[in-house]
């Protein structure tokens, strides 16, 4: 067995139940299915942190989608980023014309997202929206759009649902609190 010296899952506080996700996960795909009714977007997942998110909600919708990822990183510690993104891995699917809805984990500065905006913009979608599950309350505004939220948490650093420290931690189904 590897050793991280990390704090078990165990001991970790559970900020948002399996339950509560569920439920939101719920409440953003009957949005979406209202929003796109008759249209097939393209949901546009942010690598890595949004698999999971990702998997429930097209799970959770009526309307066709098409699913596709980018990757972005940020340049900083395992928990503070730089401000600095930077796209790994690019857009494969043509979005020309097509109605595009970004999904992200969490969103905390909106770095990413801000520089995903443009980045897909420039692709000339028909439409662009944002969908994210977690919004961290930061004490200002969010300065994007966010177009479907699944709830707002408070600013702490959170791991599971997807979401990491040091690559661990994404498989736990709830989403819990590293201090
Ligand atoms: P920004 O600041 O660009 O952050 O809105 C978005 C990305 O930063 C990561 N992030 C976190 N990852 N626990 C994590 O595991 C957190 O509490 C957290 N806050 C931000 C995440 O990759 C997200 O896509
Ligand atoms: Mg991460």
């Amino acid at each position: 067995m590897v050793s991280t010296g990390q704090a078990p899952a165990a001991q970790l506080r559970v900020l948002v139940s399996e339950e509560a996700l569920r439920q939101a996960v719920a409440r953003l795909a009957a949005a979406i299915d209202r929003d796109y009714a008759g249209k097939q977007p393209v949901l546009v997942g942010v690598l890595k942190g949004s698999f999971i998110f990702l998997a429930d909600l097209v799970r959770r919708l009526s309307v066709p989608v098409e699913v596709d990822f980018v990757r972005v990183a940020s340049y900083g510690t395992a928990t503070r980023t730089s401000g600095q993104v930077r796209l790994v891995s690019p857009l494969k699917t043509d979005v020309r014309g097509r109605d595009v809805v970004i999904v992200e984990d969490v969103i905390d500065s909106a770095l990413t997202v801000r520089y995903l905006l443009p980045y897909l913009r420039r692709r000339r979608p028909a439409s662009l929206r944002v969908c994210a599950m977690f919004l961290k309350e930061t004490g200002t505004p969010p300065p994007v759009p966010v177009d479907y939220l699944g709830m707002t948490i408070p600013n702490v650093f959170v791991v599971g649902y997807g979401l990491d420290y040091a690559e661990q931690y994404r498989q736990l189904p709830d989403l819990r609190v590293l201090e």
